[in-house]
């Protein structure tokens, strides 16, 4: 079966590439067809971060970027998009990139593995935080018109800190490699020591060294900018649309562009392997070396792109990556937000999706619960004898067993609809695993509870790492409802929690601890709700702990 020829934009360049099979890696096409082998591979499975790339997205007229995890990311996806890898930051005259030049002042340069892949992670938190900082106060940029617009941050907005010295730059006159004298510069700073940890999170080194890199992140701002010509790419990529292209139908790689033809492909092509960020599929090509004869991409279906807010719900695409779902979720509930930046690291946040996630159905993905928890529904769409149609289920209800659900073989997911908080609402999730950032949960537990005059009137609880499936403790759920909200109650619903599943020992945890930890959380959920707090790790200062 013939492929598309896959186009990007990379250094501004067209990059046109023919018959590449479906299930070859980013990485592998730029690593052994491109020869650009600054891009490394470290795992292989998207937990390390060495082979972290840069993508530029149009959305809405305007270009977003995010850093993506290269070697589980298939290399059809990017079509249509602007690629940027270690090769491209410096400019033509080999000036460094601020994200470069911090690194060397700041002593972050590390090893050639782990070292491209934080350039790359710092190249996106520049262009997502301090490029439009750049745009409104750099008398050096081009003038206004001249292609510097803002796509908006793909995370919720940071407001600006004040400037902080950089102990690491050369004093005031000092001379930049090219030459020129440096000049610090007078912009606020808006990546936190916070922000910092949070965007590097899915970047590892075996050899620690994290406290440079994260002083580099905190003043790359202050390097001489180094802008991108929006206006232009923007043009490139209008010009290489996937959808100015022709339709996708009965290629080996189908990236449908709308819903309409989704619904078509997948009634056309039920055999076919659907993806979406890849983030759990690219393992399966990595890792077990699976092919697949033909891919189904939902990724650029625009209307699954988007987030709708309604009166009660929101309403997510099963398309819309996860650091976007979870932003929306975050924006309603702001205590998710620790939970929400544990899952994974930013780069898998980027590439993976929430329908992904949900559809995939381990038993561990971090999503369910907390959706479980939340009472989300899932809507389900196909299109039969010409006929689109749609069912709606409690997510729950969609999971049969191990990785199985009741999705027929022309359906796909489409929505995930979020109810939203309600007054009184007692939510915490909590993740239990071996590592605190890019880590897969042992037990996840997300409890969601209202009192009203005493008495518990409502309750949801979501839990992971505990049966084959994602589960909704519906006998603990029974043994809170209606009773009042005491200690004898939770100890009484904590038995029950521990006795309601069956975990299996893995390399994780042992059945025994993630049974114990499931109480555990109960009580830890009813000391919080007493006003007990400092027990638990979010509670300490990151300054702390740099
Ligand atoms: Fe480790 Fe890709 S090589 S995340
Ligand atoms: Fe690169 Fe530690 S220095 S992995």
């Amino acid at each position: 079966m013939e492929t598309k020829t896959i186009q990007f934009i990379r250094r501004g360049e067209l990059v046109s590439l023919g018959n590449v099979p479906p299930t070859r890696t980013l990485l592998e096409v730029l690593r052994e067809d491109l020869s650009c082998t600054g891009t490394k591979e470290g795992c292989g499975e998207g937990d390390c971060g060495a082979c972290t790339v840069v993508l530029g997205e149009m959305a809405h007229g305007k270009l977003t970027y995010r850093a993506i995890n290269s070697c589980i990311r298939l290399a059809h996806s990017i079509d249509g998009m602007a690629l940027w890898t270690v090769e491209d930051l410096a400019a033509d005259d080999g000036m460094l990139h601020p994200a470069q030049e911090a690194m060397v002042h700041c002593h972050g340069s590390q090893c050639g593995f782990c070292t491209p892949g934080f350039v790359m992670s710092l190249f996106g938190m520049y262009q997502n935080h301090i490029a439009p900082t750049l745009a409104t106060s750099c008398a050096a940029l081009p003038p206004e018109g001249a292609g510097l617009a803002w796509g908006g941050p793909a995370l919720a907005a940071v407001a600006p800190a004040p400037v902080t010295a950089c102990a690491a730059l050369p004093p005031e006159g000092a001379f930049a490699p090219g030459g020129g004298p440096l000049a610090h510069r007078a912009v606020a700073n808006p990546i936190t020591r916070e922000l910092a940890v949070e965007e590097l999170s899915g970047n590892l080194c075996r050899c620690t060294g994290y406290r440079p890199i994260l002083d580099a992140a905190q003043t790359m701002a202050h390097w001489p900018a180094a802008p991108l010509d929006e206006t232009d790419l923007l043009q490139k990529l209008k010009q290489i649309a996937p959808e100015r292209r022709g339709p996708a139908a009965d290629s080996a790689y189908m990236l449908p562009q709308n819903l309409a033809a989704l619904l078509s492909a997948r009634a056309a092509h039920p055999d076919a392997q659907i993806v979406a960020g890849c983030t759990d599929v690219g393992l399966w090509v990595t890792k077990m070396h699976m092919q697949f004869g033909q891919v189904l991409d939902v990724t650029q279906v625009q209307e699954l792109r988007r987030i709708e807010r309604y009166d009660n719900h929101v309403a997510i695409g099963a398309a819309v990556p996860l650091t976007d779902a979870f932003a929306a979720l975050v924006a309603e509930r702001p205590q998710l937000k620790t939970f929400a930046n544990r899952f994974a690291g930013l780069p898998v946040r980027n590439s993976g999706t929430l329908g992904g996630n949900v559809a995939n159905g381990s038993p561990i993905g971090d999503s369910m619960p907390l959706l479980i928890a939340l009472g989300a529904s899932v809507v389900l769409m196909s299109e039969r004898n010409g006929k689109v149609g749609h069912r709606e289920m409690a997510l729950e209800a969609l999971y049969t067993g191990y990785r199985k659900n009741v999705m027929a073989p022309d359906e796909v997911l489409a929505w995930i609809k979020v109810p939203g908080p309600v007054s009184g609402e007692q939510l915490k999730a909590y993740k239990i695993s071996k590592r605190y950032d890019d880590d897969i949960s042992a037990v996840c537990l997300v409890l969601n509870l209202r009192v009203a005059d005493g008495l518990v009137d409502h309750v949801a609880i979501g839990a992971g790492g505990v049966a084959a499936m994602p589960v909704r403790a519906v006998r603990t759920e029974a043994a809170l409802r209606g009773q009042p909200w005491t200690l004898a109650t939770v100890q009484q619903a904590t038995a029950t929690l521990r006795g309601e599943f069956q975990p299996i020992s893995d390399m994780r945890a042992s059945a025994a601890y993630r049974s114990e930890v499931l109480g555990n959380l109960m009580q830890r959920f009813w000391l919080e709700s007493q006003g007990l707090q400092q027990i638990n790790l979010e509670s300490f200062d990151v300054k702390e702990l740099a």
